[in-house]
């Protein structure tokens, strides 16, 4: 298994992380996930817009261009053989003495993997169970931080409590989902949580807004309260990796009848043709 390694390609087994790499101690770094289709990286410029917009908010300098990355990630691909996948990449503040103060000239590491993977049909046939649990993250949700164990005390608590995911509320709103954005249907309208310092700007939700808009479907982006949960005629989650899956049960009790519903499965459809 190849990886890139800052500007190599390099086999796994070469790959040195120090011990004193902020993304290591501290969490301090920057990741993406992006599916790979028909070998071709679906929907990169949106993904390195994301990166970019986050560096500036945790004041870190990329270390490469828009066309370096893609370039380096293109070619890692080819190495690799790969043509239906993920690319997950990550860029560090680098290696430092440990500090908490911010390194005078970080030198940013990045790493770059691919991993074979299917378009999960069954999954998005047949749905997840999720139950709500407490947002406690941090309020920075916007920017794609390698610090996510806050999401991952979300999922472990709803696994742990028998569902497949969580639906995080925070102060009586539905925010997202541990690693999806969150949708519902309420009254044949679409319903979203805009895009703030409470949600991470996925690129499968604008991937889906954009759909929404040509196709004029009702939608808006705006948090739901929990209170509304009774009036939910569908509910799903969107992210790179899964793309559109249905919510068939929260908190024990089924979401419409208990299948996908139609405006699921239309977008679902419609997501398909866009790949
Ligand atoms: C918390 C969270 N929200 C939303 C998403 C969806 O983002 P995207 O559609 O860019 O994959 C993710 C994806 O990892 C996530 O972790």
């Amino acid at each position: 298994m190849h990886i890139l390694w800052n500007n190599q390609i390099v086999e796994r087994s070469t790959v040195k992380i120090d011990i004193e790499d902020r993304g290591y101690q501290f969490g301090d770094g920057l990741y993406e996930a992006i599916r790979l289709y028909n070998g071709k990286l679906f929907m990169y410029n949106e993904h390195f817009d994301r990166l970019e917009r986050c560096a500036k908010k945790i004041r870190l300098d990329l270390p490469f261009s828009r066309l370096e990355l893609l370039r380096r990630l293109r070619k890692l691909v080819e190495i690799e053989k790969l043509s239906e996948g993920d690319v997950y990449l990550q860029v560090t503040r680098g290696i430092a003495p440990r500090n908490h103060l911010f390194p005078a000239k970080p030198q940013p590491v990045l790493t770059a993997n691919v991993t074979p993977f299917s378009r999960p049909v069954t999954l998005q046939q047949q749905g997840k169970t999720a139950c709500l649990v407490k947002d406690q993250r941090w309020l920075h949700c916007d920017i794609k931080s390698l610090s996510l164990l806050g999401n991952l005390l979300s999922l472990d608590e709803a696994v742990q409590r028998g569902f497949d995911d969580a639906l995080l509320v925070r102060d009586g709103y539905f925010t997202e989902a541990s690693a999806s954005n969150l949708w519902f249907v309420i009254n044949g309208c679409l319903y979203t949580h805009q895009d703030g310092p409470l949600v991470l700007p996925g690129i499968t939700k604008l991937q889906l807004l954009r759909i929404i808009h040509q196709d004029q479907l009702p939608v808006k982006e705006m948090a739901v309260p929990v209170s509304a949960l009774n009036q939910i005629e569908e509910c799903f989650l969107t992210n790179s990796i899964e793309e559109i899956i249905p919510v068939i049960s929260i908190d024990g009790k089924l979401v419409g009848n208990g299948q996908p519903g139609k405006l699921t499965k239309l977008l679902q459809q419609k997501y398909l043709e866009q790949i």
